[in-house]
């Protein structure tokens, strides 16, 4: 595989570092001749040829959750998809280590007397271990051929369960999954303090930008409503988010920013979501109305199942956030068959506000708790252009999806949604506002 392509952010050219030769400044020097003239080249054969060559992306896929000691049959249905890019949300791998629930004995890790953490982080050696073993599965080798493989890390791949920036393998952990990305020797990920980064697809007219967060290396401890990105990298993201206009614009997030299920399920459970840090997700739709940005939507992973939600009271249009979760990890793997529709009659129960209820949804719930990956398809000759949002199960089957027109994700062509106090409104009222009995 020989591919060169040019990052617009970083300004470089970028090559796959595997590919080292005697001529490999003679192709240096050419692809920077070409980046500079604007383009997308490449110069090789098949591998990921339309997201390189300057011809539009039109088919992303998305995942998180994969547990590398497990089968991964889903990589088949990612492949018949066929995307040309390929995102990993988070829990690429499980790194860290769980002692099983115990009462009683040396290592009691539930009830009063407690004296060890249930999760405890591996070495680096036994991470990179479990790397070698996720990338050398063959249905995901076989992506790495054909797709542009980018991504996150969420907790488990971070390190260790609901970690934040206390976390001290973080830094040699960052090393572990640029590694397992193939992310280049130079790259400007490696001497930065987290894994964020941006990347451009695509002609100009068709541009789609993938700004990638990274939510644990610099996150507050949780209920301390600080931060979840840090100075640094707010700052980075007002830049990419300010800069130069794309037509499309996906933020990833290894945890949800739209849903709050905390809201409804506390003191019950606790799930990690952009929701649990009020400040920092005000401080996120603001960002995203002061830059006057269009088609921007989020995609996110970690909760062990799919869902698609909608925001319409936090921009200038409606925001959506396409969560799938895992590859591997669901919530109805680990529970009984019997108890899957209870699941569901919960998970449908749910004052879940954002969660887009359709038709398409292959259970009332309009939530997913097996196996799934995340497809976008964007069709860019109809006009309007069409986005698809899809969750896709193990077969590729579409569970739950939307089609969303590109026109409605523009400053100026949202309907302004007025709701009076009192009033409760889908897509637009907080799981928190609702009244107590709805809420639980
Ligand atoms: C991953 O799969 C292996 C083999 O099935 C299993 O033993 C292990 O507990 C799983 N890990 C997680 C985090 O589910
Ligand atoms: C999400 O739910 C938590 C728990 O109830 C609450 O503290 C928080 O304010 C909520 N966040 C948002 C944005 O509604």
């Amino acid at each position: 595989m020989r591919l060169c392509w040019l990052s617009a952010t970083m300004t470089m050219v970028r090559c796959d570092p595997r590919w080292t030769g005697p001529r490999r400044w003679w192709w240096w020097w050419f692809s920077a001749a070409v980046a500079a003239a604007g383009a997308l080249i490449s110069a090789g054969v098949s591998v990921g040829e339309a997201a390189a060559a300057g011809s539009p992306v039109t088919r992303i896929a998305f995942g998180s959750c994969a547990n590398q000691s497990a089968p991964q049959p889903i990589w088949d249905s990612i492949i018949d998809f066929d995307p040309q890019v390929f995102i990993w949300m988070g829990n690429n791998i499980y790194g860290d280590k769980k002692r099983p629930f115990k009462l009683f004995g040396k290592e009691r890790t539930i009830g009063p007397w407690k004296n060890a953490p249930r999760f405890y982080p591996s070495s680096e050696q036994e991470m990179e271990l479990e790397y070698e073993k996720a990338k050398s599965i063959p249905g995901y080798s076989r992506l790495c051929q054909k797709a542009k493989v980018i991504g996150t890390w969420d907790d488990h791949d971070y390190g260790l369960n609901d970690a934040g920036k206390e976390f001290s393998a973080k830094v040699t952990n960052q090393r572990l999954h640029l590694d397992f990305l193939d992310e280049p020797r130079d790259s400007p990920r490696r001497k930065q303090e987290g894994v964020y980064g941006s990347y451009t697809f695509g002609p100009a007219g068709k541009q789609i930008k993938v700004i990638i967060l990274d939510t644990r290396y610099h996150r507050d401890p949780m209920f301390s409503d600080g931060t979840i990105l840090g100075t640094t990298q707010w700052s980075w993201l007002e830049k990419e988010m300010k800069g130069p206009a794309t037509e499309i614009t996906i933020i990833v997030s290894s945890i949800q920013v739209i849903s709050n299920h905390t809201a409804a399920m506390a003191p019950l459970f606790y799930m990690e979501a952009w929701g649990r840090f009020p400040k920092e997700s005000d401080r996120l739709f603001k960002l995203i109305t002061e830059s006057k940005r269009n088609g921007v939507f989020f995609i996110s992973g970690d909760v062990h199942f799919g869902e698609i939600s909608r925001y319409d009271c936090g921009s200038k249009y409606p925001l959506y956030d396409i969560t799938s979760s895992g590859l591997t990890q669901a919530v109805e793997k680990v529970i009984p068959h019997a108890f899957h529709p209870l699941i569901r009659g919960i998970a449908w129960l749910t004052p879940a506000t954002m969660r887009l209820m359709s038709s398409n949804c292959i259970y009332s719930s309009c939530t997913y708790g097996k196996p799934n990956f995340g497809a976008i398809e964007i069709n860019w000759n109809e006009i309007p252009v069409k986005l698809k949002f899809e969750v896709r199960d193990v077969e590729g089957y579409p569970v739950a999806g939307v089609n969303v027109f590109l026109s409605e994700l523009q400053v100026g062509n949202a309907k302004p949604a007025a709701v009076s106090s009192g009033e409760y409104q889908r897509h637009c009222s907080l799981e928190v506002n609702l009244p107590w009995i709805i809420r639980y």
